[in-house]
């Protein structure tokens, strides 16, 4: 990357739920980047045009990702397209963000990450709630010692509404695609390697999921290297809203992280207390560490540093999700030695 830039030209691929938050915050919020395109073969471009006038539209994503203009691409497409637009990206030369999953397989993973690294672009996944800032700040008092040894770290996250099932068949699986978040987010906290994974899960809400293979309720326990303890906690249904919740409990205290609700009113009349919902969808939840991840990313584009998310963070987060599967296909715990 040039020094003397002070921008970073990007192209945005797939301009769905996640193409829309990443494309809104490049536009409204972070000055050092510059959108020089969208790519999308199934938007439709007249819709595109009334939404985002003087943004230049491509259908074709294999053409957008070789214009010399473009340093760095923004991959919000399906999971099942990511590795193949990766690829290209680095065939390019271009830096890369991609959402999470890199790939549902280990090896695709691991072999990407690898021809970035020698080709000396920088790539890196969407393990967004590393930027939440009640999640950083947790983090950051687990790593000052505020609660000793950290023992436990208990992490709920239950989705609103089931996914459409269209969405489940080509997601990569509740592991791959939901509780991913979870495994990184477990080993972002307790600063510690996991070394066995055991997972139960079935299906509770929804027939047509099972039909496909997946399952909609998990939960998950990690063992880390000093035999301390994570509990993942998944639902893809819960009738209050979007359930995320954590908690870390250690030798010298403990650290909570509650909802966030619509407000924070709390009402007492004579039928009981009363409290707003949480807040409904991932899109307001997380809003915030969208826009730090993308800030981040380009930050460490402009300024030559390596990106916030490292490759054995991908890795494992991915090798997890795989043994997790592969514990509740075998009823057993499984061990990472195992897999690696
Ligand atoms: N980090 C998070 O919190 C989070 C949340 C939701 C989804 N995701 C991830 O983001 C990715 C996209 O999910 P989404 O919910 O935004 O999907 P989506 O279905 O809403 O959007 C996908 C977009 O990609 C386009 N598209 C389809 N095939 C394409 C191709 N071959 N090339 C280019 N564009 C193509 C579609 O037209 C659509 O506009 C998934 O990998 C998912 O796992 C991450």
């Amino acid at each position: 990357m040039n020094k003397s830039r002070n921008q970073i030209n990007i192209a945005v691929i797939g301009l769905g739920r996640m193409g829309k938050i990443h494309l809104r915050n490049l536009l409204q919020a972070i000055p050092q980047a510059n959108v020089v395109l969208v790519a999308d073969p199934v938007y439709p471009e007249d819709d595109f045009k009334k939404e985002y006038p003087g943004i230049r539209f491509i259908k074709n994503t294999e053409e957008a990702i070789a214009l010399p203009e473009v340093d760095a691409v923004v991959i919000t497409t399906p999971t099942s397209t990511h590795a193949a637009l990766v690829d290209q990206c680095i065939s390019n030369s271009k830096h890369v963000f991609c959402e999470k999953p890199l790939d549902l397989s280990l090896e695709i993973t691991k072999t990407l990450l690898e021809k970035a690294k020698e080709s000396g672009i920088s790539l890196m996944i969407g393990f967004n709630r590393r930027f939440d800032p009640d999640f950083m700040q947790a983090r950051k008092s687990i790593s000052e010692g505020k609660i000793g040894n950290p023992q436990i770290v208990k992490i709920t996250n239950r989705d609103p509404a089931l996914p459409n099932i269209e969405f489940v068949k080509t997601s990569g699986g509740m592991f791959m695609d939901f509780t991913i978040h979870d495994f990184d987010m477990a080993r972002y906290l307790m600063g510690k390697e996991v070394v066995e994974v055991y997972a139960k899960g079935l299906v509770f809400f929804d027939e047509a999921i099972a039909e496909v293979g997946d399952i909609d309720t998990a939960l998950t326990t990690l063992t880390f290297e000093d035999g301390t303890y994570a509990v993942l906690d998944n639902s893809r249904k819960a009738v209050f809203g979007y359930d995320q919740r954590l908690e870390v409990f250690g030798d010298k205290g403990m650290i909570q992280v509650d909802n966030n609700l619509y407000n924070r009113n709390i009402l007492y009349n004579e039928h009981g207390i009363h409290q707003a919902l949480p807040l409904n969808t991932f899109t307001e939840r997380y809003i915030h560490s969208y826009g730090k991840e993308m800030e981040s990313f380009i930050d460490a584009l402009l300024n030559n540093k390596p990106v916030p998310v490292k490759n054995e963070d991908i890795i494992m987060a991915t090798l997890l999700a795989y043994a997790a599967k592969k514990s509740l296909d075998e009823v057993r715990p499984v061990k990472i030695s195992e897999i690696l």
